[in-house]
């Protein structure tokens, strides 16, 4: 029978998020890889044990992890049962629509239709009473926003989620949801954009508009999907998600980006950081950043991730440095 560590609290750090009354963990866990039906359960209950042991309270899914879409819902819906009953009132669980979920004009993008209807289906497989975050996960150009948020709207006013988020927003539509939502009374708690060394375009507005506006912001992909450790240096293991997943190919681990790493990699072992731990350092800089959302294949990745916590900030040198390996040709 698992016992969560007593001392779990004291692992981690939490930030506010924006102007909410909401606490989040520095590092956050996503299931979005390796909790599907094709990933042994054990491993996946491995890894939310050890990520809750170390003070990981916050927990990101979407209707479409897998695969199966729906897979990595139904999978931490029976990690909770197993192993969390009794705490759930200690963990911040967000879910998403957006993408393609079920056949037919009804399972994808941003209408009322889909929303509510795939928000009822992460409850049951998931086995909660409600989420504490329900995002939509990318902008639906055809869709009048005043619809998508208003259904967002909706599911708050019935209990079903607690907070709205928004995910993939660039800063002119972001700033038009927020404004929806705070005129519904739903004010958006948080964005969720990719941001690491290698994928900066949150830096143009974004993260300016997010302070102005008082919404915090948990940025995904920090280790670039782990291109941004070690692991690729010396080639291509064959465990990695390069082998393992079309989401990350090896042909995205190019020349160019091998020789960022190499350079980056040398600061770290200057700092007695691993690589992994410094670009998340690096994300969390930027104090406007409330969470890094990571991915791991194992416990022993969150181990290394959350240790951030207690390590030295960047200094003006380092961060130069860090700055023209990234900006070198
Ligand atoms: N809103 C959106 O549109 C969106 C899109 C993508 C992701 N997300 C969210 O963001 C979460 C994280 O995304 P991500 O998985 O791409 O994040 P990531 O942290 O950039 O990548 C995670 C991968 O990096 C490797 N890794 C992690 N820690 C490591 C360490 N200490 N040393 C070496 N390698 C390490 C592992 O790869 P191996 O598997 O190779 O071991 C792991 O699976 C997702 O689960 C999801 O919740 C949201």
């Amino acid at each position: 029978m698992y016992q969560p560590a007593n001392n779990r609290y004291e692992q981690m750090e939490y930030k506010r998020c924006g102007n909410s009354g909401v606490m989040l963990p520095r590092v956050a866990l996503g299931l979005w890889q390796n909790f599907g039906t094709v990933n042994p359960i054990d491993n996946q209950r491995e890894i939310i044990r050890k990520a809750f042991d170390l003070g990981i309270t916050h927990f990101d899914l979407a209707n479409n992890y897998g695969p199966e879409p729906g897979s990595a819902e139904r999978n931490f819906g029976q990690i909770l049962e197993m192993d969390f009953k009794g705490y759930r009132d200690e963990m911040l669980i967000s879910t998403k629509a957006g993408y393609t979920m079920w056949q037919g004009p009804y399972g994808d993008w941003g209408s009322r239709k889909y929303l509510i209807s795939s928000l009822d289906q992460s409850l049951k497989r998931m086995n909660l009473d409600y989420v504490d975050i329900f995002y939509h996960h990318r902008p639906d150009p055809n869709t009048p926003l005043e619809e998508t948020c208003e259904a967002l709207s909706h599911l708050v006013r019935q209990g079903k989620a607690l907070y709205v988020g928004l995910s993939n927003y660039r800063p002119e539509e972001a700033k038009k949801a927020i404004d929806i939502l705070k005129e519904n009374k739903t004010p958006c708690l948080i964005h969720q954009p990719r941001y690491n060394m290698f994928d900066r375009w949150v830096e143009d507005g974004l993260l300016d508009l997010l302070e102005e506006e008082g919404v915090g912001s948990i940025c995904f992909s920090p280790l670039a999907q782990g291109v941004l450790s070690d692991k690729y240096i010396a080639g291509i293991p064959q465990d990695s998600r390069a082998v393992k997943n079309y989401f990350l190919k090896e042909t995205d681990i190019t020349d160019e980006k091998r020789k960022k790493v190499i350079g980056l990699n040398e600061i770290a072992k200057e700092r007695g950081q691993t690589l992994a731990q410094m670009a998340l350092t690096w994300v969390l800089r930027n104090d406007r950043v409330t969470t890094v959302l990571i991915g791991a294949s194992r416990p022993s990745q969150i181990e290394d991730n959350v240790a951030i916590v207690n390590q030295p900030k960047l200094s003006k040198e380092e961060l130069d440095k860090i700055e023209k390996i990234l900006s070198d040709k």
